[in-house]
């Protein structure tokens, strides 16, 4: 049986806390419930939006279609051989859920990755990150249903096109599908990602040494790090980091480091270097300013925050302030990370 609901305020399902309602809302727990849909007239004449954790977006208006919230659950090992455990979870399963069922199973590749809001299914679409470890080093495969035939279809790793923060969820396959499981192959001995500084000096503070490390020590570090970063959503409204580092060619990095010898950069090819936005925004004079209930946050600058009771429209005037800023002073365009509705 499938809960068609109208007019739902989407407050509680979005980690901005933005105030946006559905014209119609439906939950779907089973891959049973998945299939029914295409029976639903509403959902085959109405715009979609299929909705995760609500982590990565930024409702401006309300949504006048019909909101799919994914929460089909489920966390099980599909296979193994002598170097790995393939590990599928439903969609709706919370990533940090999953992060820490592999972490105290043994299973490595993920550990990096802890803490980072949302659920499963969204992970593959923008490839999350963070800590030197994408999810597409640890992707085996997904399914998805193809919203105009119901049909599922399996992505493999080639099909899925990542890239940093990239996927063909977020282009060609933009809105055509709807995941539904995701299938993560991990390692049984783990190769530990320990070179992004943050986590070599946790693990210090910590006390562990490196014939100590284990990939709960390394999950630990992870959690602490963000804690002391990243605003809890529960708490301030956030996306995580609402812009890409953008990259820029070597000279145009070359150019700038001679105006600001302690702009960081890190090289992503022969030619380009990535620099942290959080940086460029800082220098522009925005860390922790706000303009009524939307601002910058006070700790890492990359996060825009709702101080409660913001709009959507309010965030993004401040997404775009910041945005020009960059322009004027660096010459270089941010581009969101987050999905602007
Ligand atoms: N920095 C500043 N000021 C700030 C923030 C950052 O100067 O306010 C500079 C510092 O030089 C710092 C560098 O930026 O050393 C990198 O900062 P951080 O380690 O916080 O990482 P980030 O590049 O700002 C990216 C991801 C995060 C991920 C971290 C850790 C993107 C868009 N963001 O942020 O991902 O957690 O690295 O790997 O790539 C997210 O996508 O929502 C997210 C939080």
């Amino acid at each position: 049986m499938l809960d068609i609901q109208s007019h739902v305020s989407l407050k509680s399902y979005n980690t901005f806390g933005i105030d946006a309602k559905a014209r119609y809302w439906v939950e779907i727990d089973t891959e049973e419930q998945l299939r029914t849909l295409f029976q639903v007239s509403e959902f085959l004449a109405a715009p979609k939006l299929i909705l995760g954790g609500g982590s990565n977006l930024l409702f401006t208006h309300d949504f006048e279609g019909l909101v799919v919230k994914m929460s089909i659950q489920g966390i099980k090992v599909t296979r193994e051989d002598a170097a790995h455990v393939y590990v599928k979870a439903g969609a709706g399963v919370n990533w940090h859920q999953l992060v820490l069922f592999c972490v105290q199973n043994g299973y490595a590749g993920m550990e990096n990755l802890s803490l980072i809001p949302g659920t499963t299914g969204a992970a593959p679409m923008q490839n999350i990150g963070a800590y030197g470890v994408e999810i597409e080093q640890i992707f085996d495969h997904l399914e998805a249903v193809d919203i105009l035939t119901g049909e599922t279809r399996i992505f493999n790793h080639a099909e899925c096109r990542f890239g940093y923060r990239e996927s063909i969820f977020k282009h060609e396959a933009k809105g055509k599908y709807i995941i539904s499981s995701v299938t993560f192959r991990l390692n049984k001995q783990p190769v530990f990602h320990t070179a992004y500084g943050a986590i070599r000096e946790t693990l210090e503070a910590m006390g562990i040494s490196e014939d100590q490390l284990t990939i709960k020590a390394i999950s630990d570090a992870v959690i602490r790090i963000r804690r002391s970063k990243l605003p809890n959503p529960a708490e301030i409204g956030n996306a995580g980091s609402f812009f890409k580092n953008p990259e820029i060619s070597k000279d145009d990095f070359a150019r700038l480091k001679a105006d600001y010898p302690t702009m960081p950069g890190y090289p992503t090819g022969d030619l380009t270097m990535k620099v942290p936005a959080g940086w460029l925004i800082e220098q522009c004079g925005w860390k922790g300013k706000h303009i009524g209930n939307a601002g910058v946050h006070a700790k890492q600058a990359l996060v825009l925050v709702n101080l409660g009771g913001a709009t959507g429209a309010e965030i993004l005037n401040v997404a775009y302030k910041v945005q020009q800023s960059v322009e004027d002073k660096f010459g270089i365009k941010l581009n969101p990370e987050v999905n602007i509705i």
